[in-house]
């Protein structure tokens, strides 16, 4: 199959968590659980990665999955959908609406194709390799900033319920035009819609890369981990319009020294 034959999977797959995220947000007694690594789970997570599942087994029973919730090889060069079935999941608990599921299809360890499907904001992103990316109909491109001092800067939590951020952030933050914490996946899709240039997040796993990756390669942005190596196991996540990118990893990994 081509990248672009597998964007229906995916969007009908993102048709059902949406309805499920839906059902779920702003209602008393959603269950909640505290992992292993003290991170929130819900009921809608695990219903979400269930339906998902079951999707793949009706329309494509071959396909392997990994998911955040129900688990999958951690590398395999075999085809794989890859599901977070809610990224975000402290905001959802919130009821703070920046949450969405992140679907990607890994073929031969490289993601050909990704959805991000946010339901309580209304948007949905997609991109297949060499296809472009979208933002529901509208084509989207990163910016054309090329200067720091113009550049807006996003990040996630600073506080100390996730990882710290990296050595480097503050000198950063200092070179830049303005800041925001969107955080999650928001931040990463406001790069590739050239809302702003830079995104950092300093503790990834594949399925919090995946799909992003794709969406902003293919708006013609770039995604590295923050010591800048492309690969969605590299454990982190720094998004740009591409040209402030080594700009970027360069302050972060220089620990402030540029
Ligand atoms: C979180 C987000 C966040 C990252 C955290 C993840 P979750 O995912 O991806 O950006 O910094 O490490 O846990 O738990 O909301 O799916
Ligand atoms: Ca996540
Ligand atoms: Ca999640």
């Amino acid at each position: 199959m081509t990248a672009a034959e597998w964007l229906p999977l995916l969007q009908e797959i993102a048709d059902e968590a949406d309805g499920i995220a839906r059902r779920f947000f702003r209602t008393a007694g959603l269950r909640v659980e505290t992992k292993p690594d003290r991170s929130p789970v819900t009921e809608a997570d695990r219903a979400i990665e269930h339906a998902a599942r079951a999707v793949v087994q009706r329309r494509h029973p071959a396909l392997e999955v990994l998911g955040e919730e129900l688990g999958g090889p951690a590398k395999t060069e075999r085809t794989r959908l890859i599901i977070d079935p809610i990224d975000g999941t402290r905001n959802f608990v919130r009821g703070v609406p920046v949450f969405a599921t992140l679907l990607a299809i890994e073929q031969e360890g490289e993601v050909v194709a990704g959805c991000v499907s946010a339901p309580a904001l209304g948007m949905r992103w997609r991109a297949a390799r060499g296809a472009g990316a979208y933002a529901g109909d509208r084509r989207v491109r990163v910016s054309s900033v090329s200067d720091l001092s113009q550049a807006s800067l996003f990040h996630g939590n600073l506080a100390r319920a996730e990882s710290r951020p990296p050595a480097g952030f503050e000198a950063l933050v200092r070179r830049v035009e303005r800041t925001r914490g969107f955080g999650d996946f928001y931040q990463h899709m406001l790069v590739a819609e050239g809302a702003g240039e830079i995104a950092i997040d300093p503790r990834m796993q594949p399925w919090d890369i995946a799909a992003v990756q794709v969406i902003v390669e293919e708006a013609g942005g770039r995604a590295t981990s923050l010591a800048g190596e492309r690969s969605i196991y590299a454990g982190s996540l720094l998004t740009s319009n591409g040209g402030l990118h080594d700009l970027a990893c360069g302050a972060l990994t220089s620990g402030g020294a540029t």
